[in-house]
Parts: C-alpha cells; sequence; structure tokens
C-alpha cells in the first residue's frame, strides 16, 4: 500500500470510530419515558384522568420539558414530589391549562405504572 492509501484508511477509520462514539453517547444520554399502554390508560382512569390525553402529555413531556434540561425520570420523583414541580415547570415551559393537565396525566399515571422505560423515539 502506498503511503496516501495508508492516510486515508487511517482517516476513514478514525471517522468510523468517533461516529460510533458519537452514536453510543447518544444512547447513553437517552432519557425514558414510559409509552402509552393499555397500563398506563388504566392507571390514569384509576386517578381521575383523561387516558385520551396521555399521548399529548408524553409527547409535551419529551419535547417541552426537555428544553432546559434532560427529560425527568417519571420514577424518579413520587406523586407528592410532582404535585409540587409540575405546576413551577409548567409555567416555566409556558404550558395553557390544557397542555399542564395532559402532561400531570401522562406523568402521574407513568410514575404509578411497573412499565419497562423504553427510550424515547
Ligand atoms: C425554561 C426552562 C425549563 C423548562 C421549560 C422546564 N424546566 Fe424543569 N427545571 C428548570 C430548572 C432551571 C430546574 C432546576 C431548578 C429548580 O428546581 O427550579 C428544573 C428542575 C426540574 C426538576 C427537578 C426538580 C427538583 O425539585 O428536583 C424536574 C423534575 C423538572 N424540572 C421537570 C420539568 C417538567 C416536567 C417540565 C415540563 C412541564 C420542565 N421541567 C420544564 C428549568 C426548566
Amino acid at each position: 500500500m502506498s503511503r496516501r492509501h495508508v492516510i486515508r484508511w487511517t482517516i476513514r477509520c478514525a471517522i468510523v470510530i468517533a461516529a460510533a462514539l458519537l452514536l453510543h453517547a447518544c444512547a447513553a444520554m437517552q432519557v425514558r419515558a414510559p409509552d402509552v399502554s393499555i397500563e398506563l390508560e388504566n392507571q390514569a382512569r384509576t386517578l381521575g384522568f383523561d387516558p385520551a390525553s396521555l399521548s399529548q402529555g408524553r409527547e409535551i413531556f419529551i419535547t417541552r420539558c426537555a428544553r432546559c434540561h434532560a427529560t425527568p425520570e417519571v420514577h424518579g420523583y413520587s406523586t407528592e414530589q410532582w404535585q409540587r414541580i409540575l405546576p413551577r415547570m409548567s409555567q416555566r415551559a409556558r404550558l395553557d391549562a390544557a397542555q399542564e393537565s395532559a402532561v400531570r396525566a401522562y406523568v402521574l399515571a407513568a410514575r404509578q405504572s411497573n412499565a419497562p422505560d423504553p427510550p424515547l423515539p
């Protein structure tokens, strides 16, 4: 192999390795938010929330609530803690009343569930 070939291959390998490392880092950084499932809908009903609002709540949770910090872990706080945190953070995220109650329904139903947390899409 000529010297130029060696250099070219070295650069290619370096790029592949860098890309793999980056992908790995991104996967590790992903926060988990349980999918909306039958179990989650049942939890929402039990808690007195509208199960139809869960999908919207999850969507807002993983987008609007991840602007200033990583998406929080739903199982990371008790229901009482969430009840204190959510009004404050909904204000920060500038959610309207309907969006706030959708996020509340999602977070509180999700934290009650034992659903494994799949990675975010
Ligand atoms: C405008 C920026 C901003 C947005 C948007 C935002 N947060 Fe926060 N969040 C913060 C900051 C700053 C802190 C840390 C300081 C504090 O607790 O006030 C924080 C802290 C938190 C904590 C940890 C609280 C604690 O007491 O340990 C949770 C949980 C949280 N946010 C959830 C959310 C949720 C849910 C949303 C969406 C409804 C959201 N955040 C949207 C800025 C934001």
